[in-house]
Parts: C-alpha cells; structure tokens; sequence
C-alpha cells in the first residue's frame, strides 16, 4: 500500500482568513516561507476573493509577488469567479481553487449563489485553466452538516463532488467546515463519493470544532485517502460559519501519519517552531497538541 501522503497546508489562506487583526503582508510571506522550509510542498498562500467579503486576503497580489517560489512547491490559491482566476494568473497563480458547497444555503452566504449557479461560474475558470495550463482543485464544503441547514445528505455531497472533477478538477477536497463529523459521518459520505470519484482524487479537509478531525483524518487514512488539508498550530475558523474553529492543525496530522508509517516529507521539529513563530506574532495560542506537548518536553 502506498504510503506516501500530500499534505496541503492551508494556514496562510483558511487559517488567516477570518483573523480580524490586521496582518501584514511580509508576516504572510515569512509564514509561508518558514512552511515551505518545514518540507511543506502544497501551500495555500492566499484567496482571490472580494476584499469586501474577506478583507484580510485582500493582498492577494502583494502575496503572489513577494512568494520566493521554492522548486517543487506549489501555492495553489482560491478563485471563486472568472475575475478571481483572472486576478490570480496575472498575479503569478498556476493552480487555483474553486469552491462549491453540498448546502444551498451555505453556498449563498458563503458565495451569494445557489450551487447551481456556482458550478455556471465555475465553467469558465475551468476553459480559461485548461487554455492556460492552470491546474484547479474543486472544494465541497458542509460534506457532513451545514451551520443553517444542519445534517447533509451524503449522496448530495457525492453530486457536487463529481460535478467538479466533470468540469476538470484534478482533485476534490472534502470540506468539514464546521467540524461536526465524526469517522462514522464522514465514511458515510466517503463511500458514497468514492462510488462517484476515486479515492485516489480525494482530499479530506477536516475543522476540528467538536475534537474530532484527527480521528476522521485517521478513518479517512484507512479508507483509503492520501491527501489532507490541515493547518499549522489549527490556525482559522470559517467567516461564513460561526463558531467554526480552524482546521486540523498539520502538527497533529504529521505526528498521527508518521505513527502509522507514511511519509509526509514533512520535518515536524521545523514545522512546531512554524507554529509557536505564527502563534507569537497573532498572540495566539497553539490549537496543536503535539505541538503542546512538543514545546513542554
Ligand atoms: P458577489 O457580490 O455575488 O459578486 O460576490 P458580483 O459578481 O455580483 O460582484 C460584486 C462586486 O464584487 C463587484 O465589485 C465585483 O467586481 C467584485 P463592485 O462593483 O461592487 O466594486 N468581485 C470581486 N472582487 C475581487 N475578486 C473577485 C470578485 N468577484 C466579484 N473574485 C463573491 C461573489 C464570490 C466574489 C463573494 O461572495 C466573495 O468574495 N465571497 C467570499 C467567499 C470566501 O472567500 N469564503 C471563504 C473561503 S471558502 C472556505 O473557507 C471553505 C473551504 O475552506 C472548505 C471548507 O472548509 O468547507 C474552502
Ligand atoms: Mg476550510
């Protein structure tokens, strides 16, 4: 069985985008820097969204410029719209992401359209991507419950998810936005997605609101998945979900796969020093337990 893992570190775009202090560009740059020296090679450096909805990544440009684009590591940004992807590649982007929703009304608060009118917006980011060389991944989001809709049908996440790898997407990420899943939830919906994608394009994308995201990474692993988002000392929460904590912190995640014999390519002593340096500068404190433990031995 293949044991290698990818994991997508997503702290400088899902974990500082709901941070209401001010963070400047450079400390956004020192912090991706510092991930892709941990061994990181899948950074989500940054959204090319409205800055009137996400005020904090309204530097996306300065970010993409100031990036030291490391040899083999890819900083894959999110992009809701054509304008999105556009504003993206100019600015450098050679992977973006798109980003649909299981729930009806979490996709209106979230990207003010129904699910069906997001995938519309979504096609022609997919032509221009494959015109222009661009790679794109397809996030669900609410794969297992929806903040105003609560629980969310399995098959309904299977639908959206097989419409996005339809439309190109090399991969899609399951998204646990309010971290509500447990390994029984969450393999529920697996099986029924993987009877529409193969496992082997899938990512899990696990919040950990309710302490549950190591263990549904964990069951996700023996399902079969070898792709996971996770975010250094579970930086974030979800502007569009309130009470939404951050998302499995990747200390967390490399010390548990690391355990089970896979590879993350991933120093987990440099990533730990990541963590406490970011925590330090948002006057934080780490959400990583290993890294707790780590920093106390
Ligand atoms: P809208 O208001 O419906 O868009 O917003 P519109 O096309 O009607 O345009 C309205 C204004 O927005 C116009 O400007 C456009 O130019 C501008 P104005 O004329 O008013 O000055 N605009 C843009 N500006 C910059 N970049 C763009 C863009 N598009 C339009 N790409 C839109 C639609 C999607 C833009 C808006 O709803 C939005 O930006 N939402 C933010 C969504 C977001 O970032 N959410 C958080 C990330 S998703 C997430 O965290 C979940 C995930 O982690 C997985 C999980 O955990 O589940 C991925
Ligand atoms: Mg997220």
């Amino acid at each position: 069985m293949n044991n290698k893992v990818r994991i997508v570190e997503v702290g400088p775009r899902d974990g500082l985008q709901n941070e209401k202090q001010a963070i400047s560009t450079a400390t956004k740059l020192a912090l991706i820097e510092r991930l892709a020296a941990a061994g990181l090679r899948d950074i989500e450096a940054t959204s090319f969204v409205s800055p009137k909805w996400v005020p904090q990544m309204a530097d996306h440009a300065e970010v993409m410029a100031g990036l030291s684009r490391r040899p083999g590591v890819n900083y894959p940004v999110l992009a809701p719209n054509l304008k999105g992807f556009e504003a993206a590649v100019a600015a450098g982007a050679t992977e973006v992401a798109v980003f649909a929703a299981a729930s009806e009304t979490f996709s209106q608060r979230n990207i003010n359209c129904s699910i069906t009118e997001s995938i519309a917006r979504f096609e022609p980011v997919f032509e221009a991507a494959r015109r222009q060389g661009v790679r794109v991944r397809g996030y669900v989001s609410c794969i297992v419950a929806c903040p105003y809709e609560g629980p969310v049908a399995p098959a309904q996440v299977a639908r959206v998810a097989l419409r996005l790898r339809e439309l190109g997407s090399y991969e899609v990420s399951l998204g646990d936005t309010i971290g509500a899943g447990t390994p029984a939830s969450v393999l529920r919906m697996l099986e029924a997605v993987a009877s529409q994608v193969p496992v082997a394009r899938l990512a899990g994308h696990y919040h950990d609101t309710y302490g549950m995201a190591v263990a549904n990474v964990y069951a996700s692993y023996q399902f079969g998945l070898r792709v996971f988002d996770s975010s250094v000392a579970g930086l974030g929460g979800c502007p569009y979900a309130n009470g939404a904590t951050g998302n499995v912190a990747t200390e967390d995640v490399v010390y548990l796969l690391h355990g089970l014999g896979a590879d993350t390519g991933v120093d987990l002593d440099a990533l730990v020093d990541c963590g406490a340096w970011i925590n330090e500068r948002l006057g934080r404190t780490s959400q990583s337990r290993v890294s707790r433990a780590l920093l106390a031995g």
